[in-house]
């Protein structure tokens, strides 16, 4: 059985050419009644890993069909991506005001802006929108923002990157899509970059056009790359500032001490290669959660391969927090300039499967209390942990 896709609308602000591969809506599949035996479900798993987010437009489905959805990408997955009524008990926890477990399917997220009643489980819940606003080191004034300024919240991929393995695929749907005039993202990083996207859209930075844009030398470091993340990554960041494009802490001195952390283990730290290797086409996602990073270990370039123009030839243990992230800047910036940014429109009722291990995402825009946004968020801490680089790509990389 073959399943009828169409190309996603690209926004003009986009570099169309080398987005052709990027994101497909597909029509005639009701994403609530998938047979993950199925063929039918099989080349929708393809076709997420060959074009990394897929649109459901009109979907229909509850928590516990979102749920089974997103199992089907990993059929041995149980809990949620930062494990089940974790972040919830977690007050340090940067993740905390923002996600709401469904009472009765925990592994689907409530998130959005504004008050729901009598809505999935919960009398009334008071949802909070991420805001720039306590997370970067500097802020848009009321001005800026009344004249419609906005800024990406946090570049990411969903992961507890401690304990639990990356999720493969998350879930998005969009039950309550709030209305109102585009915003322009400020980039204020001295670039002059900008990028008017929709209301609340959610902005989408390839992981492969990222390792794409490096230059042949950053390529060579990429392969041969690395990272370690912080125990509790999300309580050691969040006493510190953000960058003001969402791509990074700042390097202030400011994260809570290994020792003032909750309780951790060193076997439950995540080391993980730069780059994800994509199970379908093969092709190599730079992948590094950018907040949560705490050293880089770069293997030497092995014997006969040419050291001409070589960075860290011999290899490197980078621990210096701020040599870390400068590093990863370097690598990551590019990416996420304004015409290699999906921002995506939100209907009423799309749901959005994307490939957690191949793309970077963030929350935009500026949300007033009464703009009500209700969104259901699922994702799967892995059954296994992501492949890196294989003797191919090291050939052809080094
Ligand atoms: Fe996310």
């Amino acid at each position: 059985m073959t399943v009828e896709i169409v190309p996603l609308p690209l926004p003009p602000t986009l570099d169309a050419p080398k987005f052709q591969w990027f994101g497909r809506e597909v029509r005639g599949v009701d994403p609530s009644d998938i047979d993950p035996e199925s063929e039918q479900f099989k080349e929708i798993e393809r076709l997420l890993y060959k074009h990394s987010i897929l649109l459901f437009r009109n979907a229909n489905l509850s928590p516990e069909n979102q749920y089974a959805l997103t199992k089907a990408f990993d059929p041995t997955s149980e809990s949620f991506g930062h494990g089940n009524n974790k972040i919830e008990k977690d007050k340090q926890n940067i993740l905390n005001r923002t996600l709401r477990g469904i009472p009765r399917v925990p592994q689907v997220q409530l998130i959005g802006n504004g008050v729901v009643h009598d809505y999935e489980g919960f009398s009334e819940m008071q949802l909070e929108h991420p805001s720039h606003h306590t997370w970067h080191k500097t802020r848009l004034s009321p001005e800026e923002e009344a004249a419609g300024y906005t800024r990406f919240v946090r570049w990411h991929m969903d992961a507890a990157l401690y304990e639990f393995q990356p999720p493969r695929v998350t879930t998005l749907y969009g039950r309550i899509v709030p209305n109102g005039p585009k915003q322009v993202v400020r980039y204020d990083d001295g670039t002059g970059d900008e990028l008017e996207l929709p209301l609340a859209a959610t902005a989408y930075a390839s992981g492969k056009i990222m390792f794409e844009l490096l230059p042949r030398e950053l390529k060579s470091v990429a392969v041969r790359g690395k990272v370690k993340y912080a125990p509790h990554p999300y309580v050691w960041v969040s006493t510190a500032k953000a960058k003001s494009t969402a791509l990074g802490m700042e390097t202030e001195g400011r994260e809570v001490p290994l020792d003032k952390l909750p309780p951790w283990e060193e076997s439950k730290i995540q080391i993980t290669p730069m780059l994800w290797k994509n199970p379908v086409t093969g092709d190599l996602h730079f992948q590094v959660h950018p907040y949560c990073v705490a050293e880089i270990f770069i293997n030497a370039l092995p014997q006969g391969v040419s050291r001409d123009a070589a960075l860290y030839p011999d290899g490197a243990h980078l621990a210096d927090l701020k040599e870390v992230r400068d590093l990863l800047y370097k690598m990551q910036r590019p990416a996420i300039s304004p015409q290699f940014v999906y921002p995506h429109d939100w209907r009423e009722n799309d749901l959005i499967i994307f490939h957690n291990r191949g793309v970077l995402h963030s929350v935009t825009g500026t949300l007033h209390s009464n703009q009500v946004r209700a969104y259901h968020q699922c994702n799967l801490a892995a059954s296994d942990g992501p492949a890196g680089p294989d003797e191919e790509d090291l050939r052809k990389w080094l």
